[in-house]
Parts: C-alpha cells; structure tokens; sequence
C-alpha cells in the first residue's frame, strides 16, 4: 500500500467505514486515525506506529454535545474547560462509557478526549456515524509531524489515505487535563498554556513526571526523539564542546555563527512563542534529515505561556 494524499472527505470516510486507517489534520499535529468504537481498526493504529499497547488513544469528536455519548460524566470544570476551548488543543480525561473499546484507554476506565480545531476535520467528523481514536500519526518515539508529507515519508505504507489539511497551525499536541478527586491536574503540557487553564478555572495541579511507566506516555522521558544526538542547554557551551562536529542549531531569537554551525534554525523571533511551536518539529526534522549535520543543538526557551511545552518536547527528544 501507498498512502494516497488529497482533500476529500467522502474517500477518507469511507475508509474509515471499512475500518482502514486514514491520517487526518489537526491544529495540533497529525493523528493516525481509525473508529474509535470497532476494536479491530483500533489495533491496526498500534501495529502501524509500532505503539505500546499501555499507551491509550485520545478519541476526537466533532461537536461539544457528542461527548455525553462516550463518557458518563462531564464535571463542572471540564465544562468550562470546553466551552472556553473547544474545538482546540485540550484534551480531558473523563470517565468512560462501555461504547469506548478497552483497546483505546488502555484498560483504563478513563478516555481522552478532544474537539479539534481544523475545518476538514470537523467536517469529516460530523460526516461519519462514529469518533475517531488518534495518536499522533509517527512512528512510537519519533517526532510528530504537522504535514501531510511528515505522515507519508514514514507511515506511508501503513495508511491508505491521508487527508492534508495543510501545515498544523499550533505544532505542539494538546494539552491534557485530568479531574481526579475533583481536582484539575495537566499530565501533559501542550497548545493551551497553564496561564490559560487557570484564567478559566482557577489553580491546577501539575503531574508530568519524567518515567519510564508512565500515566500518560507523552510523559515517557525519552520521546518526541530524532535519531541524531540532541542536545539542550547553553548554545555557546554546546558548541565549545562539540568544535569538532558539524551541529545543526534550534535557537529562540539568538543567531549562533560558530563555523561548525551547518545551520541555525531562529524560530521564535521576537519571542514569539506561538510562531516557535509552529515550526518546532519540521525543524527538528528537517536537521534531522541533514546529511551533513552530526549533532543538534538546541536553546532552552523561556519557561511561560508555549515557551513551557516547548521545552517539555526538547527535554524529552535530548539525549542523556
Ligand atoms: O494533539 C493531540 O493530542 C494529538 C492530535 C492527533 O489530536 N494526539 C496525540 O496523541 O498527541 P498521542 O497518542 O501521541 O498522545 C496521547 C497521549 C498519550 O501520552 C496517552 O498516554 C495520553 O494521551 N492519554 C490518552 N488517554 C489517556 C487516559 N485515559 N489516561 C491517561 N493518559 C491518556
Ligand atoms: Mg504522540
């Protein structure tokens, strides 16, 4: 199989309907999507990105109202949190109906759960019956990809069709919020900031341990990784250290002109924040790819707003 890359819904739905994977665009990253309620092409998403199988699925919906059809429980906070921002990058743990198939949580008695924000998308959602399960469409560890050619260079054999919604608009996954004990805890920083969360629903509780048997597998300590050694910390120290090799280099708004610099890659001009996370992993990719690049190196970026899950996805793809 070679996957097919267009913009028609009508093909996408009906591979969905046969229980084939499609790739679909989000404001986030890609998801490597299947029905959410039919095991069977639940399965074929974890054989594909060769994914744990303790690593659950967030289910995406098309409309508010469509989450009372699969989870038993919408507390009062989770409702703010939606109407403040859904569709968008914020997923929520709540407790399953028995619709959801064990496969997509993991055996765990809660799903995630999310409406994205991008137009064919939610048009492909309210087109067919059912939800779509979708991790992110790379394979397990790797970095995400925010286009449709990312999900074709390296599951293009796995995936009969991928729809392009064109470069993602946010390019770091959801942020993922969890209500236990009535208490609102982030297990995954990610496109709504912390001061986010909180101008809506007051304090919230942090649990993004680093572990190797995590809660939520974004948590793993090392993902989002490129092959190549990455490294994170003072740029000029860096690159002191590695003079011998030739270095790629993700830098906030400095540029580093060392002469075993290949490339420096200046993504947040300005701080622009919201513009770095953007770009952050076609970047990463890109340096990845390099041929003549050994080593990547990367600032650390300033610790607010986007700049947090920024950082969150460098520490995790640097090597120990
Ligand atoms: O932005 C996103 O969230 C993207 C797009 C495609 O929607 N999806 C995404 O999926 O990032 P994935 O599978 O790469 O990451 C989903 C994370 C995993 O770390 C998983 O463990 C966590 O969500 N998760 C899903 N359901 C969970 C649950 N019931 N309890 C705890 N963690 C859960
Ligand atoms: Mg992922």
């Amino acid at each position: 199989m070679q996957a097919i890359i267009g913009t028609d819904i009508a093909t996408a739905s009906q591979a969905l309907h046969k229980g084939e994977l499609v790739a679909i665009p989000t404001e986030t990253v890609y998801g490597l999507a299947a029905n959410a309620l039919d095991a069977t092409a639940v399965i074929k998403i974890f054989e594909a990105k060769k994914r744990p199988s303790f690593d659950p699925l967030i289910v995406h919906i098309g409309t508010k109202e469509a989450i009372h059809n699969y989870v038993t429980e919408v507390p009062a906070i989770a409702l703010k949190l939606m109407n403040a921002f859904w569709p968008g990058p914020l997923t929520l743990l709540l407790p399953k109906k028995s619709n959801i198939p064990d496969i997509v949580t993991s055996g765990l008695d809660t799903v995630g759960i999310r409406m994205p924000n991008h137009t064919l998308t939610l048009d492909l959602l309210n087109t067919i019956n059912f939800p779509l399960a979708a991790p992110s469409a790379n394979p397990f560890g790797y970095i995400s990809p925010t286009t449709a050619q990312h999900v074709v260079d390296q599951l293009g054999n796995e995936i009969s069709y991928v729809l392009d919604g064109g470069a993602c608009t946010i390019g770091v996954e959801s942020t993922i919020v969890g209500f236990e004990n009535n208490i609102p805890t982030v297990y995954r920083l990610g496109g709504i900031s912390i001061e986010q969360l909180e101008n809506v629903i007051g304090k919230v509780e942090l649990a993004l341990n680093q572990s190797s048997n995590p809660k939520a597998p974004g948590q793993l300590k090392s993902h989002y990784a490129p092959r190549k050694p990455f490294y994170l910390g003072d740029v000029r120290m860096l690159l002191e250290k590695h003079k011998a090799s030739k270095v790629g280099v993700i830098s906030v708004d400095n540029e580093y002109t060392a002469n075993n610099v290949i490339i420096n890659k200046v993504i947040a001009p300005h701080k622009d924040l919201q513009l770095a996370a953007q770009q952050l992993f076609a970047v990463m990719r890109e340096l990845d790819n390099n041929t003549e690049i050994e080593y990547i190196i990367a600032e650390i970026f300033p610790d607010y707003g986007l700049g947090r899950a920024i950082n969150d996805r460098l520490q995790r793809a640097a090597t120990i």
